[in-house]
Order: C-alpha cells, then sequence, then structure tokens
C-alpha cells in the first residue's frame, strides 16, 4: 500500500472499521426492533391468554382426561345442568329450513340487552347476502331472572320477535355462569333446524364482524369437521379463586386446557352441532363454554384449525384509519355504541379501500 494512496482516501482498513460498524449499527437496530415487536406481539398474546390462563397455584394434577358423566344436576358451581331437555320458548322453527342460508350467525345476549340486538341488526346483521351467499343471524337468549322485571321484559321479546323473527330463547336461566347452556342449546337447535346449512359461527354481541372476509374464507374452508376462530392452546387453567375463570382441580384436574377457540367468535362446518351434542353426554359441563366446547372436541378427536389467513382479532389496535375494518374478521369492541361508530368506519373504508 502506498502512502500517496493512504493520504487520498481512507485506509481500507479504516474504511472495513467503518463498514463493520455500520454493520453492527444496522443488525443491533434490526435485534432491536424484532425484540419490540415480538415483545407486544407476545404481550398481546400473553393479553389474550390472560382471559383464560395464569401460572397454576398447585402442580398437583392429573394427566388422566376426566370423562366424568354428567347428571342432571350440576354438583358443584363450576359445571352447569347439561344435558337437560330445555325447550325454546321463543323459536323459529322453519325459517332456517326454508332460506337455507350458507351461513348462520348465532348471538348469545341477555334478554335485557335490547341495545345491542338493535345496533347488530342495523350493522353486521344487515349483511344477508354475501358474494352471492345468504346468511341470516339469530339471538340466543335464556329466561329473564328474578330482579328484572320479568313480565315487562318478556313482553318486549316477545314483540321484538314477532317484528325481526330473529330471537331464539331457551327455558334455562340466562347468566353468565350459564353461557355453556346458551351454547349447548344453540347447537341443538341448529341440528335439529338448518339442513341445508354450511357453516354457522358463535359470535359475542360486542364483536365487530367483517361478514364479507368471513364468507370468503368459508367459501375456501372444508366443509367437514372443521371449526377455527382465535385458537387458544395450553393455556394455563385458573386456580385463582378470585379469577373469573376459576376452577378448582377437584372439578377438573388438568393443569391446562384442550385447545380451544375463544368464544368471541369461532365458525364451524355444520356436522359439528350434533356431533357436540353427543359428546356433550360423556363430558362434564364446566360452566366455561369455549373450554368446553374444546373438551367436547377433544372427546370426539376433532382438531381447532387456525384461520387461513388469520383475521380473527382480539383486541382494535390502535390505528384502524389504514384500512384495518376490511382486512379483518373479528375485533372485539367495548360496547355497542363502539360497534356504531366502528360500522361507520367500516363502510367509509369499504369504499376507499382495496
Ligand atoms: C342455570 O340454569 C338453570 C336452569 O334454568 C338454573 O336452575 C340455574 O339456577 C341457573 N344458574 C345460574 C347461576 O343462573
Ligand atoms: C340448499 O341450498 C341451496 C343454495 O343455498 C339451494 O340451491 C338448494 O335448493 C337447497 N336445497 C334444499 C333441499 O333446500
Amino acid at each position: 500500500m502506498q502512502n500517496s494512496d493512504v493520504k487520498r482516501t481512507k485506509p481500507p482498513w479504516k474504511r472495513f472499521r467503518q463498514w463493520r460498524f455500520i454493520s453492527v449499527l444496522l443488525v443491533s437496530i434490526g435485534i432491536l426492533l424484532f425484540t419490540l415487536y415480538n415483545s407486544r406481539t407476545e404481550s398481546f398474546t400473553l393479553l389474550r391468554s390472560s382471559f383464560v390462563s395464569s401460572k397454576p397455584l398447585t402442580s398437583e394434577a392429573t394427566p388422566a382426561l376426566p370423562q366424568v358423566p354428567t347428571g342432571e344436576h350440576p354438583s358443584s358451581p363450576y359445571t352447569v345442568p347439561y344435558p337437560h331437555p330445555y325447550h325454546f320458548t321463543l323459536d323459529q322453527p322453519s325459517r332456517c329450513r326454508q332460506e337455507s342460508p350458507f351461513l348462520v350467525l348465532m348471538v348469545p345476549v341477555a334478554p335485557s340487552n335490547r341495545e345491542a340486538r338493535d345496533v347488530i341488526r342495523s350493522t353486521w346483521g344487515t349483511e344477508t347476502t354475501v358474494m352471492g351467499q345468504a346468511v341470516n343471524h339469530y339471538f340466543v337468549l335464556g329466561q329473564p331472572r328474578d330482579g328484572e322485571n320479568v313480565e315487562q321484559l318478556q313482553k318486549q321479546v316477545l314483540e321484538e320477535s314477532q317484528t325481526h323473527g330473529d330471537i331464539l330463547q331457551s327455558s334455562f336461566l340466562d347468566s353468565y355462569k350459564n353461557l355453556t347452556i346458551k351454547t349447548m342449546v344453540m347447537f341443538e337447535w341448529l341440528t335439529s333446524h338448518c339442513p341445508n346449512t354450511s357453516y354457522a359461527m358463535k359470535v359475542d354481541s360486542d364483536i365487530f364482524l367483517n361478514v364479507r372476509n368471513l364468507v370468503d374464507m368459508l367459501l375456501k374452508s372444508p366443509r367437514q369437521l372443521y371449526m377455527t376462530g382465535v385458537v387458544v392452546r395450553d393455556a394455563a387453567v385458573m386456580r385463582n379463586v378470585d379469577s373469573k375463570w376459576f376452577l378448582p382441580v377437584s372439578e377438573f384436574p388438568e393443569p391446562s386446557y384442550p385447545t380451544y377457540a375463544m368464544g368471541l367468535g369461532y365458525v364451524f362446518s355444520m356436522d359439528l352441532p350434533q356431533k357436540i351434542v353427543e359428546a356433550s353426554s360423556h363430558v362434564k359441563a364446566v360452566y366455561i363454554e369455549d373450554v368446553y366446547v374444546g373438551l367436547c372436541l377433544r372427546y370426539l378427536g376433532i382438531q381447532v384449525s387456525d384461520p387461513p389467513t388469520g383475521g380473527f382479532g382480539t383486541f382494535k389496535p390502535e390505528v384502524t384509519d389504514n384500512c384495518y375494518w376490511t382486512k379483518v374478521i373479528t375485533t372485539m369492541l367495548w360496547d355497542s355504541n363502539e360497534l356504531k361508530n366502528t360500522w361507520t368506519a367500516y363502510e367509509t373504508q369499504t369504499r376507499q379501500c382495496l
């Protein structure tokens, strides 16, 4: 190497050092961003599974599956009386058979929650023909509880049912702890009322639902033995007595739940309702409805599938003006009012995006 060269330009070793520095810097930034991104998705995952998981306080779980036959009456506050011959006090006995929808949306809602039903009727409930496929929705109710103005409420629900033809009300007492019963009578109803329907979805009333993306996905999905949604795997059973989802070891000895689809919105092929109803007479009916469906599926040896293209979201991201609503299938909202505003945003985006 000549001296003149060294004077004119930077020496090659110096340039090498500079490059090395820049590369190391870039790699570091990359690693930092990657870590940040991951911790974000991880905290999101944690948040999501904080619904269902926490470190078990005890590890003395037995690996054996608790396939305890059910009785008609719950032996503890953590199980519900099911199977049991509940019957529908408000029904739509022939609508599903006559209309033969491709997809049926089943929305569990409390009798008193008229507002949520009306908001759905004016938002995603309006999507009754999507990509040439008929879509129906039904609201699934139990009986109003004492303390509510039972007679007046029941009168309102009856009128509402006559006006809209979308109410199914079963004879059990409607309560949070009875959601498993609600889900099971929903499966019973689907089994006997919708012989020419391909898919059904159980979807909560505080959910944004993009029916078009859902139908688009379903048109390419398996027609049998299929369930998808937000799939939860290996979630630890809540052993903290204060948890909303507490289950004692005596009721559920395994340390984690089976794989299941989160209750906020799961969709399934129409061969499953009957199978799940059959399985339910062999699986103890725990009160956590989505976990119970997971237990029935495990009993049947049926796997829950991840959605092919994602889209089953849980929490609303901070930024939604980037065509978010036209890309997702589900997103959890706070209440019905938020669904109203969200639907307006979604309609704007359907005009602007794509
Ligand atoms: C669940 O429904 C059953 C049947 O109607 C009723 O006996 C029971 O009290 C209800 N449980 C709760 C917690 O509401
Ligand atoms: C089933 O539905 C399809 C379209 O949804 C329709 O063409 C067909 O006639 C229906 N079959 C019966 C038996 O209702």
